[in-house]
């Protein structure tokens, strides 16, 4: 989450234009009270704010009426009216440009065979999110999430896998929608390997652990969060 929001912010620095700024604003903080919501339950987790953001965003283009206008209120895009979609097109167009760093994001949208969507919906979710449409093969050997696993696995060079338990598309599912995210980078300021050392981790239920840990002398900007009692330092990639 800390990491994502470090590529939302800098990509954020360098956009030209003001729709992709409110954009990233907006992106950030619906992700900020998403995160409250869900540490309330669950503090130890890591998500992709940009990923459920633009997942949902996508969505809007297939939802109607109060639907429509409860997802664009919580995504917090009630003021970009038409120009919401190019804008989240522009947006991933920047992101994937990226160069000196490896990040690459991909949408896909599984549906159920039986499920009929609209043309439209197949025609403007490629067009402005280039995520593909794929039916799902019901009876597929290996289950039906095989497919869908396979697609996240061949977006993230193999690092993420079998997201999807076997059982979990049943005849009941509509649709599925995907995003990735593959990130590659290196740090600005490399570490001196040779420097790395075995230290305490503290855990979380209080026992230690030994492990390896990179050491450095230099000054870096860090936020103080007292109320959380932690600090976060920012740590720059090379060329973001
Ligand atoms: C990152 O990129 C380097 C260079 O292409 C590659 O050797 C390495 O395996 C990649 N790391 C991950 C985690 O994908």
């Amino acid at each position: 989450m800390i990491v994502l929001l470090f590529i939302m912010s800098a990509v954020h620095a360098e956009l030209a234009s003001a729709h992709l700024h409110k954009l990233t604003t907006a992106s950030i903080a619906f992700s900020q009270k998403l995160y409250k919501r869900v540490a309330a339950t669950e503090p130890n987790i890591v998500y992709s704010p940009y990923s459920i953001h633009s997942a949902l965003t996508m969505m809007l283009l297939g939802a109607r009426g109060d639907t429509a206008a409860e997802l664009r209120k919580t995504l917090r895009v009630t003021s970009f009216g038409r120009s919401l979609h190019p804008t989240y097109s522009e947006l991933i167009s920047e992101i994937n440009s990226v160069t000196e760093v490896e990040l690459k994001t991909a949408d896909a949208i599984f549906v159920n065979p039986y499920f009929l969507v609209a043309p439209h919906f197949i025609q403007d979710t490629y067009f402005y999110y280039k995520a593909l449409t794929v039916n799902i093969e019901l009876q597929a050997t290996g289950g039906p999430e095989k497919q869908v696993n396979d697609f996240i696995a061949g977006k993230t060079r193999n690092i993420i896998q079998d997201v999807l338990s076997p059982g979990s598309i049943d005849s009941n599912t509509a649709m599925i929608l995907i995003n990735t995210i593959y990130f590659n980078g290196t740090w600005e300021q490399t570490f001196n390997e040779g420097r790395t050392e075995l230290d305490d981790f503290n855990k979380l239920d209080g026992t230690l652990r030994k492990v390896e840990m990179m050491k450095t002398d230099r000054l870096v900007n860090i936020k103080r969060d007292k109320v959380n009692k932690m600090d976060v330092a920012q740590l720059p990639y090379r060329g973001i």
